[in-house]
């Protein structure tokens, strides 16, 4: 088991191939967190904590004699509130109308083999046949009252990563009160500490940003209702020294897609805890007797080998133990979607015309976005009204379905299910489901409001619309949208409730409905979508094998933002497409075959009008597409490389692909700026193996040439100029 229990020195041991986290339960019942790093032995590190009076830190309960014993400096396992600990805190909670104070202590713990799972929540899994995979929980209890919290920990050894969860039980018989329950916390000694987390906008999420800690708290949150493109629930704390190659780094990824919060704090002895979970801005939740709240769960992995292998540990565990789709090892079909083709201009015939294109130049799918339903010709009707309109596509779903299906294509169709315009038959009959706040003008975007997703009744219409949207015609995939934050929140099916609630009752609840939609349709492709990546979170992952990375379709703004995506995320996650140019969101012109290039990073496509290319640009659309066809295994489930960042390099941007085996490659570049008498740009691989002979474009290297000097680019004949070759071991 790669958990062990010290019963001499009450000391946890928790191993996994890269790692070591320790904590020890000291004589008063204290968990303390003792150690999360490179791999060591199972010694008591408790010592390090060199306890001593600091002045102004006071002690919890009965220890009052000891003033070099304080809460408010040791490394504690699971932070709380109230107990002279004046951090920042996991836990603020206690009785209905007390005042918030825990003090947690000890009481026992169970290991068994498997991992735990955590109902209503996304949480990885043992994939079959996987046995180093162990759970420990850990039982503490509230000094004063029955308030208990278990915490939970999966190990999974040879993935290099750990899961974490905490749930909190009300056993007293009055009712509790959580004002914050957060996932975990975590503490560091005093490394000195560089942040690096994901930031963005709509259309421009995950931006790399690499900062140092400085004295102080630093939040990276949402109080959006989705886990938002502003910021990502993902961060990295690593060391000074470290980069793609070496380095320390612990890698935070929590499996939400609401609201959250991440805060690190570096205090006053110059040692920094980390604190994740669901935003406490607004969170109240009631705990009546008896009851339990369950966290979500936070992936933790930690390397000394740098990002690289940061992002490769994490790519392998979602694959393996996070995605639930049959499709994920599966090659995605490259599709073409009309959004950007058409917008709400379309009827049968024009997109059977874009279907026969796609047909001819071997496309897989043919995915119907937005505008097919209710009266949607803009964006201020519809929503909400889940039935097809015949009148404007001129025939039935099925009718349309049989036809692209006949092209020897699969069909899409998007939905927004979460949504509501206010002219629509659903507000026109139900205005009680959507969230709004009693005697105020709903805030509006998009011209539509947000469904309560705590009211039961919503959930069941959302199951009901679904599964007759799916069932009218052979419906292979669907595109799952939400294109507004959660706002106004007041429930009216709850007004009993805590109104702090619904932010996590809304999470809940669109999990809950997922979770219906895919267990009705097993086979079912579904891609998440959030105005582009507004949801791009591990939670989501759990339900969809793929998420439209972005509305932005640029291919150079996709190069950063799909290079910031690639920390967290594998690539086969993220959706990306050919688009026309001038570019619909920055009016840029990029060459076509670096179009392609760019889109080539994930789960690939075309989002324009197909009956307007070329000649030369079809001729260019069946290159592309073959290429994908050949090595969608590597550019889905190889291990990919950052070979260079474009925050930094400003002439070109390069990454790669590596077979598991090493027996082949693919290297991509974009060059992105272009100088009179260009210097050469080398660039070197990664993941090879040094001694073997691999071919490349027609010449002969060793894996160690291509790794240590790299290959030259060949001069760009053109602004965006690109490269894309694969590379095969011969020897
Ligand atoms: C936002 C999505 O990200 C787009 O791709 C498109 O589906 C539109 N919504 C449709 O309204």
């Amino acid at each position: 088991m790669a958990v062990k229990f010290n019963e001499e020195t009450k000391t946890f041991t928790l191993q996994t191939s890269k790692s070591t986290y320790k904590m020890k339960v000291d004589s008063y019942g204290m968990l303390l967190h003792t150690y999360y790093g490179f791999p060591t032995d199972e010694s008591d590190l408790s010592y390090l904590i060199a306890p001593d009076d600091h002045g102004f830190s006071g002690q919890v309960g009965e220890i009052i004699d000891d003033r070099t014993y304080s809460m408010d400096y040791f490394p504690l396992e699971y932070a709380v509130h109230g107990n002279s600990d004046f951090r920042i805190s996991a836990l603020r909670a206690g009785k209905k109308g007390d005042v918030p104070a825990l003090d947690l202590r000890y009481v026992s713990h169970e290991i068994r083999q498997g991992k735990y799972s955590l109902p209503g929540l996304p949480a990885l899994f043992a994939a079959p046949g996987e046995e180093d995979v162990s759970t420990l929980e850990i039982t503490l209890k509230d000094a004063y009252e029955e308030i208990y919290v278990k915490l939970l920990y999966g190990v999974f050894e040879k993935k290099n990563v750990i899961t974490r969860s905490a749930v909190i039980e009300n056993r007293m018989e009055v009712p509790m009160e959580l004002h914050r329950a957060m996932s975990m916390s975590l503490d560091y000694l005093d490394e000195e500490l560089d942040l690096v987390h994901f930031y963005g906008k709509h259309v421009g999420e995950r931006q790399f940003e690499r900062r140092p800690l400085t004295h102080g708290i630093t939040e990276i949150a949402s109080v959006r209702g989705n886990s938002s493109h502003q910021h990502n629930p993902f961060v990295i704390l690593c060391e000074k020294n470290a980069t793609e190659d070496q380095g320390g780094c612990w890698g935070y990824s929590l499996l939400y897609s609401g609201s959250f919060r991440f805060r690190v704090e570096y205090d006053q002895l110059d040692s920094t805890r980390i604190v994740c979970g669901i935003s406490d801005n607004e969170f109240v939740w009631d705990l009546a007797p008896g009851e339990s709240f369950v966290t979500p769960e936070v992936v933790l992995t930690y390397t000394s080998e740098g990002f690289s292998d940061l992002s490769a540990g994490l790519h392998r565990a979602y694959m393996d133990n996070l995605i639930r789709s049959p499709w994920k090892y599966k090659k995605r079909p490259a599709l073409v979607n009309n959004w950007e083709a058409t917008y709400f201009d379309f009827n049968a015939l024009k997109l059977v015309t874009i279907a026969n294109h796609a047909a001819d130049l071997g496309l897989d799918m043919l995915v119907l976005d937005d505008g097919w339903f209710g009266k949607r010709d803009n964006d201020k009707a519809g929503l909400g009204d889940w039935y097809v309109n015949e009148r404007k596509l001129g025939c039935s779903l099925q009718d349309l379905a049989t036809q692209i299906n006949r092209m020897g294509l699969m069909f899409g169709i998007w939905v927004e299910p979460e949504m509501v315009n206010q002219d629509s038959d659903l507000y026109r009959k139900h205005p009680e489901w959507v969230l709004e706040i009693p005697g105020r003008m709903p805030n509006q975007a998009r011209n539509q409001l947000v469904l309560d997703l705590s009211n039961r009744e919503v959930i069941a219409f959302m199951k009901e619309s679904l599964d007759a949207i799916i069932d009218s015609a052979n419906v292979e995939y669907i595109k799952w949208d939400m294109n507004r934050c959660v706002d106004n929140i007041y429930s009216t099916a709850n007004p009993g409730l805590s109104q702090g609630a619904i932010r996590h009752l809304y999470v809940l609840g669109l999990y809950e409905v997922q979770e219906h939609v895919l267990t009705r349709h097993p086979n079912l492709l579904m891609e998440g979508c959030n105005g582009g990546g507004g949801r791009f979170d591990a939670g989501m992952l759990y339900y969809v094998p793929q998420v439209w990375c972005s509305d932005n379709t640029d291919a150079i703004e996709r190069l950063r933002i799909h290079y910031g995506t690639s920390f967290g995320y594998p690539m086969s996650a993220v959706g990306a497409h050919v688009s026309a140019c001038p570019n619909h969101q920055n009016g840029r012109v990029v060459p076509f075959k670096t179009r392609g290039v760019c889109a080539m990073q994930g789960s690939f496509g075309y989002e324009l009008d197909l009956s307007k290319l070329t000649e030369e640009e079809k001729a260019e659309a069946r290159e592309q597409i073959r290429f994908y066809n050949e090595n969608y295994d590597l550019i889905q489930q190889g291990t990919y490389y950052r070979l260079t960042s474009p925050f930094e390099n400003h002439d070109y941007t390069a990454w790669s692909y590596v077979a598991p085996d090493q027996t082949r490659a693919i290297l991509a570049a974009v060059h992105t700026d272009l100088h009179g008498n260009p210097k050469p740009r080398r660039v070197k691989l990664k993941g090879l193996q040094k001694d073997a002979l691999y071919e490349a474009d027609g010449t002969v290297y060793t894996g160690a040439a291509l790794m240590q000097g790299g290959v030259v680019l060949p001069k760009p004949e053109c602004n965006y100029d690109s490269y894309l070759i694969c590379i095969r071991k011969i020897r």
